[in-house]
C-alpha cells in the first residue's frame, strides 16, 4: 500500500483501491484506472490503449493516434482537441488561452503537511501516509503546475490539489483551476447528492448519469443550504451495504463547482474545484496559486461503509480541534427559548435550572452585545450589552462557571449592521460596489474579509470578550449569502478574486482564534446548515445542522447529512412544542430520541418545565451521558431511510461491539401496516446480547440475520393532539458477560 512508481505508470494503492495514471508518449498524462485494488504491474498496455476515432483532433501528424478527445486525462486543458470541460484554463498576456502541460518530474514524500492559509488534511511523517507530487510544465510560458496526491491507505481515501507557479516574466490570468479531475471509463453510475434549502438541508437525490453535464454548485459565497459539496457515484445496484461507491468532497466553504460530464463515448469526467463564476486569479510573475483540496474515497461495500470510513478519516486527518475525538458537552442554547428576550437574571435562572437537570454548557445565542434587541442592529460591536449584563459579562460568566457549568457565546464575525459603532467608524469595511446600494438580507451586510485589518480588528474584539468571559465555547454564525462583491482594497484586475479572498479571510480568523484558544469548542453555523462543509470542520468539530428543530424533519436532515459527515459533527437539540418551524407537536421522548444521534443539547426555556418534564429531561441527560461516547464516536449505521417510507431506523455500535443503540421511529400512524423485521448491523455474530425490556438473550447473529420483530406502536396519550403519529422504540443492546 502506498505510492509506487513503475516503469510506465504511477500506482497509488490503498487497502482496497488503486489509482493509476501514466506518462503518454507526448508527455501528457493519461488516466488508466481508479477502482477496486488491482495488482501492480510495470505496464498496463491493455488499459492504456485508446482508439482512433473520426472527427477527433490531433496536434501532430505523425502521432495522429494521440487524439486528446479520446484519451482519459489526468489534468486536462482546453482548446487542443479535448472538448470536455477542462480542469484548468490560463489566459496569456496576448489573450490566448492555449496551454500545453507536459510531464517534467515527480517526488514522493512521507506524511502530509497542512496548507498554509487553507483548511487541509494532515499526517505525520512516520505514518503510512504518502504524498506524490507530479510536476508539469508549459515551457513556452514558463508555467509549472504541480499535481499533489496524498494517499491514506487505511481509509481508502486519496486527497488531491493543484499548485500553479508562474516562472515566466509575464503576468498570467488563471481562469479556472480545479482541484481534482477524474476520468472514469464508463458512466454506468448513479449520481447521489444532498440538496435542499434553508430548514430542509441535505435531502438525498439519486439519479442515473446521462450524457451531458450534471452537477452541484454554489455561487452564494458559502457551500450553501441548497447544494452540499459532498456527492457519490455508485453503481446502479449499490445499496447501503453492498456495491461500489466513490465518495467525493471538497475542503472548502465558498463557491464550488462539482461537475460530472458524460461525453459521447460514455466516459464520465468529474471535476471538483472553486466555481468559475466570480473567479479569476491574477498569477503575476514569480507568483503562485494553490487550490483547496478535494477528496475521493472508495469502497465496494456500499454507502454505509463509505460514510464510516469518511467519518474516521475526518477525525484522524482533517479536523484540528482537540475535541474532534473527545466527548462534547450537552448544551443549552438560549435561542429558541428566549430569542432576544433575556438579561443576566433570566439567564442565571436558566443556568441554575440547567445545573439541576445535568446540562453541562450554557450558550447565550444572538443578542448579548451592543444595542442588539432584534436583528436590526449592532453586528460588529462585539462588546457585551450593559443593559443585559450590568455587572459585565465577566461577572456573569463567573457565576455560571461557579455552578460547574461551561459558558459559551454566539458571534457572527463576518457581518455588520448599519446601526453599529463599527459602521460609523469604518463605513468602507462594508462590502458594496462603488456608487451602488448593496442588497440586504436579514437587515445585515457583510464585512470585507479580504482586508487583513478587518480580520485583525474582529479578532481583537472577539479576543477581548473571550478573555473577559473565559469562554469555553463559541457558536460562529453566518446569516446571509454574499452579494455586491467588491473590495476597495483590490485592484480592478483582482476584483474577480474577491470570493476566494473573502473565504481565505474567514479561514485566517478561524486559524488565529483556534491557535490562540485551543481549549474553546467551536460550533459552526450558517442559518443552520448553510456551511456544513469540510472547510469549516477543519476548525470547528461540530456544526448546527439546521435551523429546523422539528424531529420529523430532522430525521431526513440528519439521515441525509450522515452520508458524507460524521454524526459527531451534527448539533442536534431538543426544542419546545408546538415546534417553532412546523407547528408540529411531538413527545419529549420522540424529540430526544432523534437528538441523541448527534451532539446532544436543548434549545427551549427550561425554567418553564413541569415537574414531569424536569424528571424526564434529567433521565434523558443521564442516558445520553452514559452512552455519549457511542453516540459521538461509535460506528453509525443507517437501517431504514426516511426518504423511502414512513418509518426510519438507525443504529450506533461501540467500537468493541459490546453496546449498541438502535432507534426505530414511526413518522405516520399507518393503520394495519405490514409487519416489520429490523436487521441490526455491526454486532459480533458470536457474542450474546441482552436488550433492555426483553426477557430473552440474543446472539449477534440472530439480531443481524434474523432481525428483531417491530410491533406496531399504538399511541397512548389521547390528550395531546398530534402525538399519535410520532412514536419511537429505542433498543439498548448490551453484551452479556
Ligand atoms: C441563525 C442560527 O442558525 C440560529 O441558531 C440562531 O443562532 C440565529 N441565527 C441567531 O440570530
Amino acid at each position: 500500500m502506498g505510492i509506487y512508481v513503475e516503469e510506465d505508470n504511477f500506482h497509488m494503492q490503498t487497502k482496497n483501491c488503486s489509482y493509476i495514471f501514466r506518462i503518454l508518449e507526448d508527455k501528457g498524462l493519461q488516466q488508466i484506472y481508479f477502482g477496486k485494488k488491482i495488482c501492480r504491474k510495470n505496464k498496463y498496455d491493455n488499459l492504456s490503449w485508446y482508439e482512433k476515432r473520426g472527427l477527433e483532433l490531433y496536434t501532430e501528424k505523425e502521432k495522429s493516434y494521440l487524439r486528446l478527445g479520446t484519451i482519459r486525462q489526468e489534468y486536462s486543458s482546453y482548446g487542443r482537441g479535448d472538448f470536455r470541460h477542462p480542469a484548468y484554463q490560463v489566459k496569456l498576456k496576448n489573450g490566448s488561452r492555449i496551454t500545453e502541460l507536459k510531464y517534467k518530474s515527480y517526488e514522493v514524500n512521507r506524511g502530509k503537511k497542512k496548507i498554509q492559509g487553507l483548511p487541509s488534511v494532515f499526517a505525520e511523517e512516520d505514518s503510512d501516509v504518502e504524498t506524490l507530487k507530479i510536476i508539469l510544465t508549459d515551457e513556452l510560458i514558463n508555467l509549472d503546475v504541480i499535481l499533489n496526491y496524498t494517499v491514506f491507505p487505511k481509509f481508502d481515501t486519496i486527497v488531491r490539489n493543484v499548485e500553479f507557479y508562474n516562472r515566466g516574466n509575464e503576468d498570467l490570468i488563471l481562469l479556472k483551476a480545479m482541484s481534482l479531475q477524474l476520468d472514469l471509463p464508463d458512466a454506468n453510475y448513479d449520481f447521489i447528492h444532498f440538496s435542499g434549502a434553508w430548514l430542509r438541508e441535505r435531502n438525498i437525490y439519486r439519479t442515473t448519469l446521462r450524457p451531458g453535464i450534471q452537477g452541484i454548485d454554489s455561487i452564494k459565497y458559502s457551500s450553501s443550504h441548497q447544494q452540499n459539496p459532498f456527492f457519490m457515484l455508485a453503481r446502479l445496484e449499490t445499496t447501503e451495504f453492498k456495491g461500489e461507491v466513490l465518495g467525493f468532497n471538497f475542503i472548502y466553504s465558498g463557491n464550488f463547482q462539482n461537475i460530472i460530464e458524460v461525453d459521447h463515448f460514455h466516459t464520465a469526467r468529474i471535476t471538483i474545484g472553486i466555481n468559475t463564476v466570480e473567479s479569476e486569479f491574477l498569477l503575476s510573475r514569480k507568483d503562485s496559486f494553490i487550490t483547496p483540496e478535494a477528496i475521493i474515497s472508495y469502497t465496494d461495500k456500499g454507502f454505509n461503509t463509505l460514510s464510516q470510513q469518511l467519518s474516521e478519516f475526518y477525525k484522524n486527518h482533517l479536523m484540528c480541534s482537540k475535541f474532534s475525538k473527545t466527548s462534547r458537552p450537552i448544551l443549552l442554547n438560549s435561542w429558541e427559548g428566549m430569542y432576544y428576550d433575556f438579561d443576566d437574571n433570566k439567564l442565571l435562572s436558566l443556568a441554575s435550572k440547567a445545573k439541576e437537570l445535568g446540562i453541562e454548557l450554557l450558550v447565550v445565542d444572538d443578542g448579548w452585545f451592543g444595542k442588539r434587541k432584534d436583528d436590526r442592529t449592532s453586528l460588529g460591536d462585539w462588546n457585551p450589552s450593559l443593559d443585559r449584563f450590568p455587572k459585565g459579562i465577566g461577572e456573569f460568566a463567573k457565576k455560571v462557571h461557579k455552578l460547574g457549568i461551561k459558558f459559551g457565546l454566539w458571534f457572527e464575525p463576518e457581518m455588520i449592521s448599519l446601526e453599529s459603532n463599527l459602521y460609523e467608524r469604518y463605513p468602507e469595511w462594508l462590502v458594496k460596489c462603488p456608487e451602488r446600494l448593496p442588497a440586504i438580507s436579514r437587515n445585515q451586510y457583510v464585512l470585507d474579509f479580504t482586508r487583513k485589518e478587518v480580520v485583525d480588528y474582529i479578532f481583537n474584539s472577539m479576543s477581548k470578550v473571550i478573555d473577559e468571559a473565559e469562554l469555553d465555547y463559541i457558536k460562529w454564525d453566518m446569516n446571509r449569502y454574499i452579494s455586491d462583491s467588491y473590495s476597495a482594497n483590490l485592484s480592478a484586475s483582482q476584483q474577480m478574486e474577491f470570493s476566494h479572498r473573502y473565504i481565505l479571510g474567514v479561514y485566517r480568523l478561524y486559524e488565529k482564534l483556534t491557535v490562540k484558544y485551543p481549549d474553546i469548542l467551536f460550533e459552526s453555523c450558517a442559518s443552520g446548515g448553510g456551511r456544513f462543509d469540510l472547510g469549516m470542520m477543519h476548525y470547528a468539530p461540530q456544526a448546527w445542522t439546521s435551523d429546523n428543530t422539528d424531529p420529523i424533519e430532522r430525521l431526513k436532515i440528519q439521515y441525509g447529512t450522515s452520508y458524507g459527515y460524521s454524526i459527531s459533527m451534527m448539533g442536534t437539540h431538543v426544542s419546545d412544542v408546538p415546534n417553532q418551524q412546523t407547528g408540529r407537536v411531538t413527545s419529549l421522548e420522540f424529540r430526544s430520541s432523534v437528538a441523541y444521534f448527534g451532539v446532544f443539547g436543548y434549545e427551549l426555556d427550561i425554567t418553564k418545565l413541569s415537574n414531569e418534564e424536569t424528571t424526564e429531561i434529567k433521565e434523558q441527560i443521564r442516558f445520553y451521558q452514559k452512552y455519549r461516547e457511542i453516540f459521538q464516536h461509535g460506528i453509525f449505521y443507517r437501517l431504514r431511510s426516511p426518504f423511502m417510507g414512513s418509518s426510519v431506523s438507525w443504529q450506533v455500535v461501540s467500537k468493541d461491539q459490546s453496546i449498541s443503540i438502535v432507534a426505530y421511529y414511526q413518522m405516520l400512524n399507518e393503520q394495519n401496516p405490514g409487519f416489520v423485521r429490523l436487521y441490526c448491523m455491526g454486532l459480533d455474530e458470536n457474542k450474546m446480547y441482552s436488550i433492555d425490556g426483553f426477557n430473552e438473550i440474543f446472539s449477534g447473529s440472530e439480531l443481524m440475520y434474523a432481525g428483531l420483530n417491530i410491533f406496531q406502536k399504538k399511541y397512548q396519550d389521547r390528550t395531546v393532539a398530534g402525538t399519535q403519529d410520532f412514536l419511537v422504540d429505542l433498543f439498548i443492546i448490551n453484551e452479556m458477560f
